[in-house]
């Protein structure tokens, strides 16, 4: 079996989790959540939204928690930013690492940014232009690539199409979102197949949510086809406000006791990441999400 050796675990917990929150979380937990996450070993840990307030009021005030961290060497902190606006702002706050978000579904495209997956794309190109010019890196992701809430089955053409074009722009590495976890890992496989055709495979990243419990046997399954980028939530928080009934992304704590098991180098401490987890879900006041962390407490 074919298994990369190492694995980059980009933490999405911090934006794709708490932006689904319903009550607020403040600025202080929300920094104190990245900095436990960076000492865990996490070195990309998505840090917030340059979005509309009034769309995703949890991630107001991204400026605020990237200037209240403490700078770690190593570690990047990508933001989301879906048009000039959210770009500007993102680099007036000083992010050095911004995510451009389309979808492989028309009518995901439309309820999640307010526009068709053509007009984000022109939107994306400068965002994209800038970025690179300014030396930030710039990640893409495509939503919806194993299925839609609002549509259901999406064609791989679609996918493929969008994450060529992201690659295009000069995207350096583009996610690709089972943003409802729908799908399943022959089915992951067969779509890493088609998009590594068309975008090089050390560029795509595995972005699972585990509403269907699917998971961690999708990550498995495209780990064999060579992605060696996942992307998790720590405590298995989150989901999407524009996916109804979304779980929250593969808990990060799970995928690196898989990796552990597998012999597969991730860099990150799983008890420290443990400990990140049962900070941000005692605040929460609820269960973790990781069945790994349910476990080891159980010990
Ligand atoms: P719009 O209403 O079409 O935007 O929203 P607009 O340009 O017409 O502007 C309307 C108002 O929004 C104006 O304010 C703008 O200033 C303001 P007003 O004049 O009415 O007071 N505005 C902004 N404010 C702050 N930052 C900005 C910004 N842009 C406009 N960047 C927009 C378009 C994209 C802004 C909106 O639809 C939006 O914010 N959507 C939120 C999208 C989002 O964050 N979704 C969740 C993340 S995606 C996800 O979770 C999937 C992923 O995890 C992968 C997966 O799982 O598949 C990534
Ligand atoms: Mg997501």
């Amino acid at each position: 079996m074919r298994l990369p050796k190492q694995v980059n675990m980009v933490e999405v917990g911090p934006r794709d989790g708490l932006q689904n929150e319903s009550q607020p979380v403040s600025i202080e937990t929300r920094v104190k959540l990245i900095e436990m996450l960076s000492d865990a070993g996490l070195s990309s840990i998505e840090a917030g939204s340059f979005v509309s307030p009034r769309w995703v009021p949890q991630m107001a005030d991204t400026d605020k928690v990237l200037a209240a961290l403490a700078p770690s060497p190593g570690v990047r902190y990508p933001v989301l930013t879906p048009n000039m606006k959210g770009f500007e702002a993102a680099i007036a706050a000083g992010a050095r690492e911004v995510a451009i978000f389309g979808a492989a579904s028309e009518t995901f495209s439309q309820k999640n940014i307010n526009c068709s997956i053509d007009e984000s794309l022109q939107r994306f190109q400068p965002i994209a232009h800038a970025a690179i010019e300014k030396g930030i890196a710039v990640r893409g992701y495509v939503s919806c690539v194993l299925g839609c809430p609002y549509e259901g089955e999406i064609e791989i053409a679609a996918v493929t199409s969008v994450a060529r074009q992201l690659l295009d722009m000069g995207a350096r590495e583009i996610s690709l979102g089972d943003t409802v976890g729908v799908g399943t890992p022959a089915k992951a496989q067969e779509m890493i197949e088609a998009v590594s055709k068309v975008v090089p495979v050390e560029k795509l990243a595995a972005h699972f949510h585990d509403t269907y419990g699917q998971a961690l046997a999708n990550i498995f399954a495209v780990l064999q086809k060579g992605v060696a980028v996942i992307d998790s939530s720590v405590a298995g928080l989150g989901g999407c406000p524009y996916a109804k009934g979304a779980a929250g992304n593969v808990a990060s704590e799970d995928v690196v006791y898989m990796l552990n098991g597998l012999g597969i180098r991730s860099g990150v401490d799983l008890n420290k990441l443990i400990a990140a987890g049962a900070f941000i879900s005692k605040t929460l006041q609820r269960p973790t999400q990781s069945r790994v962390s349910l476990a080891m407490a159980g010990e």
